[in-house]
């Protein structure tokens, strides 16, 4: 195992502290994946989760062979969230089959959990005392409370006034230095990483390629789900890109060991205001431009990802699209996941909202096998919630204050 640089190919050691490579470049964790068997990792990987050990029992270090190396692993039992078929919103979005991935059923409620188990793990590993994020509520929530329990300090970086309040009081109760920086994610990321070195601290944005290392697993266990037979399409939400990289990553080094046949496709959602991937795409690649991003899904208000050529090369391997859409739809869309009884964040809820989209396009045909990932619980943005069910929506579900009489609640009851 080693790492290796994707802008200028210099390989390095695995046990460095550095999270970029000297000239600036992202890193990116190599496995040997000649020495592993598909049939014996498939046994092994399955088997693991009969076992009480902590490192079996987490969703991501029971795939250790394909994360990183053996050693003291910071866990909290993160992963093996469920895959839930969905009939009737596959009918909504009129694919033939649907399944969603629910990452809110993590620890702190979102797919970080399982970037972070590696990513402070590593930071314990190259003796780090000082673990830091920027983020937009997600990665500081998680990244506090695997601090916490690792007993390392914390610093996070979010953008004043522009994250979910349940986001903010997770980071602040598990004890993080919580620094509301007046600008956005984009100035917040920028700012910790020109200062990471004068502060001595360790960044585990998804810049770290241990993290994505650790977020690969959502697709490992996608496959494991579906018997090793991928699905037509993965769909999921951008913001920073890291899980695009990963997630691409995996379904490629999966493909490579002959863990599946083929590879899927992958679709990338991001909000309208704040689209820059998809601007990408749409022309050809060109360079990324950034923008001011502005949506109501605040985990993905971002207009600078800096995984942007991680992901620019998944989207060309995977014969992947990007596509935006609106504020409303990512709100509809969350309606109609809320009420199958999954529940999502805002944010999440962008990957059905896009798979829709797509099928209409006539870019997903309509007998596909779709796995849309939600990367973020129903709680995580409760505001969300509430202000769009007392408005008037197609699927405002308003509650109504009643007198507390029998009359009064037979009134207002009527048939259900
Ligand atoms: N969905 C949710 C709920 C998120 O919190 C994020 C990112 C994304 C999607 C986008 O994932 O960056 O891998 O493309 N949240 C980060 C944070 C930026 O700081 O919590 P990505």
């Amino acid at each position: 195992m080693n790492l290796k640089c994707v802008r200028c190919g210099r390989t390095l050691d695995a046990s460095i502290s550095a999270v970029r490579c000297a000239c600036g470049g992202l890193l990116e964790v190599r496995h040997d994946l000649g020495e592993l068997d598909a049939d014996e990792l498939r046994r092994l990987w399955t088997g693991r989760r009969a076992s009480l050990a902590p490192e079996d029992r987490s969703g991501v270090w029971r795939f250790r062979e394909l994360v990183a190396p053996p050693g003291e692993m910071v866990t909290r039992g993160e992963g093996n969230t469920g895959l839930y078929p969905v009939p009737e919103l596959a009918g909504w979005a009129g694919v033939g089959e649907l399944f969603l991935k629910h990452e809110g059923e993590n620890p702190t409620g979102s797919f970080k959990d399982r970037g972070m188990t590696v990513g402070v793990s590593a930071a314990k590993r190259v003796g780090a005392r000082v673990v830091a994020c920027a983020s937009t509520g997600n990665t500081s929530a998680s990244l506090a409370s695997y601090a916490a329990i690792s007993g390392l300090a914390c610093v996070v970086l979010v953008p004043a006034g522009k994250v979910s309040g349940a986001k903010l009081s997770q980071a602040t109760a598990y004890g993080a230095r919580t620094l509301l920086v007046r600008g956005n994610f984009d100035a917040a990321l920028s700012l910790l990483q020109s200062m990471a070195d004068e502060l001595e601290l360790y960044v585990l944005n998804s810049v770290n390629p241990w993290r994505l290392e650790g977020q690969k697993t959502v697709m490992l266990e996608v496959l494991e789900m579906l018997g090793w037979r991928a699905p037509d399409w993965v769909v999921l939400p951008g913001g920073n890109l890291g899980n695009t990289a990963a997630f691409g990553k995996a379904l490629e080094e999966a493909r490579d060991l002959g863990l599946i046949e083929r590879l899927p496709r992958m679709a990338v959602v991001q909000a309208e205001g704040a689209a820059p991937f998809v601007r990408a795409f749409e022309s050809g690649w060109t360079d990324l431009r950034p923008v001011l991003p502005e949506t109501v899904a605040t985990a993905i208000r971002i207009g600078n990802p800096v995984n942007y050529p991680k992901a620019r090369d998944v989207l060309r391997a995977l014969d992947g699209v990007a596509v935006a859409v609106s504020d409303r739809e990512i709100l509809e869309a969350k309606a109609l996941v809320d009420r199958s009884g999954v529940g999502c964040e805002p944010a999440s809820a962008a990957s059905l909202a896009g798979l829709k989209k797509l099928r209409e396009r006539g870019v997903i045909s309509e007998g596909s096998r779709v796995v849309c990932v939600l990367t973020g619980h129903i709680l995580k943005d409760p505001d969300a919630t509430t202000w769009y069910h007392s408005g008037c929506f197609e699927h405002s579900n308003q509650p109504v204050e009643v007198e507390a009489s029998e009359q009064a609640i037979r009134t207002v009851m009527g048939r259900l």
